[in-house]
Parts: structure tokens; C-alpha cells; sequence
């Protein structure tokens, strides 16, 4: 057992914290997902755009990881969401990973020249091909979710969204739950630039923990997954040691107030709008 509670979204199980892989390869990653699974992560997000699914299905084959404890995500990049192209994605993906299917498959970026009808129709053929037990999106607003979750013929378990302090995210997070679809947290941390932020040095000075485990507590406490990503094995096994604290509402109501209009750090063009 790991003591990282699950969030359950039309029967899929997700552990609450996992570990982000962006820019994690090679030696730093082995690194980084042993002492993840040493700290009790059972949870590893990847995507075929990071050019890392081979080096995590390695670092998770030496590490030991047996696989009927691991939560696995991956995704499909934008420019793959025709049908046949999204089914080769999940192939291509599953074969590099070499773990078997995974647990999660989502939709990265939505891709607006690209009929949704279509793309959700192969998300539920690659559950049905057995290349995933569950699907779901990444980076949809609640118009588009509504209108996915509509179009797919299967439930979708997730969207994937930026979140943190700087990032009002209350309206998105009210349409998944209307959904049940879990709303997971990506760059829960500001992708590190949150971190000198002097509202939460303050908190974390106080509670006596790190800035890192401050903000995770203040997700966990919203019932939202998080996949903190470091490539430092102290840092990691840091952000999986954040069930023995309760952050005071005071406290939670500081970190929402963080929140301004410019707080989106991720910002592509080809989303065209959010909704
Ligand atoms: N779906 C999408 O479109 C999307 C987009 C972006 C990210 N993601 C996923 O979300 C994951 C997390 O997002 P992210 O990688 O952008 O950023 P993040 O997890 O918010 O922040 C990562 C940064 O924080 C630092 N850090 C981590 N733990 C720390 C700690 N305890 N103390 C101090 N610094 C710490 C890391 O530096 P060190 O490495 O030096 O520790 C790194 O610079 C990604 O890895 C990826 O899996 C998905």
C-alpha cells in the first residue's frame, strides 16, 4: 500500500499524486522513477511527444515495478487525432512503453481542424483494441469536454489541465465533477516557477515543510490528482511525503488569491480558444 489515497472516475483508479516525466530521460529518469516507487508512487505520466516512453517502460522494468500496481499514462499529440493516426499513436506508444496496454490514454492538445466526432470514436476503439483500460483528454475547457464527453462512446476518466495557485481553474474543475470526469493537475508546481512565491514560503515556513509540498497538500485537499515532475531523487521522494499534514482553509484561501488572468503558462496556438 502507499498511503496516496485514489481518486475513482467511471471505474478507473487513480492514485492522487504521480510522477510527470516531461523532459525526463535516460539516467534521470531511472532515478527519478526509483525513488518515486520507493516513495510509494504508483502513478507515472508520460507522452509520446516527450520521447521518453521507452526510457520510463525501462526505468520501470529495472526499478522492479510490478506492473498490476502501476497506473500508467500516455497520450496522443495533436497532429495524430484523425482516427487511423490516433490508432497507430497508441500502438507505437504501447509497443515503446513495452509494460502492455496502459491505464490511461489521452488526448493531449485538442486539435480545432480535426472533426471531434471522429477523434473520440478511435479513443474508443484503442479501449476496445485493448491498447488502454480507460481514456480521456488533456487540455479541453469545459465547452469542448461537454461536447467530447458527449461524442465518445465510452465515459472519458480524465482531463489533464494546468493547475496551480496562479491558475483560476474553478469553473473547469465544477464542469468534471458534473461529469465525473477526475480533473488532474499538470504543472501543479508552476512548472518550479511558483516556487519562491513569498505567500507560500510563508506557509511553508510555518507548517514546516517545502514550498513543493505545500502546493501538492493544497491540491490534494481539493480532491484533484497532481503529477509533480523533478529529476532529483530527494525532490521526488519529497513530493509522495505530503499525507501527514492538513493545510488550514486560511491557508488554502491565500493560495487561491494567487490567482490572476495571466497565470496560464501554457498557452499554445493551435488551440485556437478554450472553449
Ligand atoms: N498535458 C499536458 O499538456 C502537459 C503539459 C505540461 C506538463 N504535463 C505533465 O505534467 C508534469 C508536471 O508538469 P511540469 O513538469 O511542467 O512542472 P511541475 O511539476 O509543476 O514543476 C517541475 C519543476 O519543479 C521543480 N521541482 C519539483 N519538485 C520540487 C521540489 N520538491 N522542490 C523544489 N523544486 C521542485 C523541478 O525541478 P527539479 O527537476 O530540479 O527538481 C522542475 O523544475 C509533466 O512532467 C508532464 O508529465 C502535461
Amino acid at each position: 500500500m502507499t498511503g496516496i489515497p485514489l481518486i475513482r472516475a467511471h471505474g478507473a483508479d487513480i492514485p492522487q499524486i504521480g510522477l510527470g516525466t516531461w523532459q525526463l530521460q535516460g539516467a534521470v529518469m531511472e532515478g527519478a522513477v526509483a525513488a518515486a516507487l520507493e516513495a510509494g508512487c504508483r502513478h507515472f505520466d508520460t507522452a509520446p511527444r516527450y520521447e521518453n516512453e521507452a526510457d520510463l517502460g525501462i526505468a520501470l522494468r529495472k526499478a522492479g515495478a510490478v506492473r498490476g500496481e502501476i497506473f500508467l499514462t500516455t497520450k496522443v499529440w495533436w497532429t495524430d487525432l484523425a482516427p487511423a493516426d490516433l490508432i497507430r499513436s497508441a500502438e507505437r506508444s504501447v509497443e515503446t512503453l513495452g509494460m502492455g496496454p496502459v491505464d490511461l490514454l489521452l488526448v493531449h492538445w485538442p486539435n480545432p481542424a480535426v472533426p471531434l466526432e471522429g477523434t473520440m470514436e478511435a479513443l474508443a476503439k484503442a479501449q476496445e483494441m485493448g491498447l488502454t483500460r480507460h481514456v480521456g483528454v488533456s487540455n479541453f475547457g469545459a465547452e469542448r469536454l461537454r461536447k467530447a464527453a458527449a461524442a465518445c462512446p465510452v465515459p472519458l476518466a480524465v482531463n489533464q489541465c494546468e493547475y496551480h495557485p496562479q491558475l483560476d481553474q474553478s469553473a473547469l474543475i465544477a464542469a468534471c465533477r458534473e461529469l465525473g470526469i477526475a480533473f488532474e493537475a499538470y504543472a501543479p508546481l508552476g512548472s518550479g516557477n511558483l516556487l519562491a512565491d513569498p505567500v507560500l514560503a510563508e506557509i511553508a515556513e510555518r507548517m514546516g515543510r517545502s514550498p513543493a509540498q505545500v502546493l501538492l497538500r493544497w491540491h490534494l485537499q481539493q480532491g484533484v490528482i497532481a503529477i509533480p515532475r523533478s529529476s532529483n531523487p530527494g525532490r521526488v521522494a519529497q513530493n509522495f511525503a505530503v499525507g501527514d499534514f492538513e493545510l488550514p482553509e486560511a491557508d488554502m484561501a491565500a493560495l487561491h488569491a494567487l490567482a490572476t488572468p495571466e497565470g496560464r503558462h501554457f498557452n499554445p496556438d493551435w488551440v485556437e480558444n478554450w472553449d
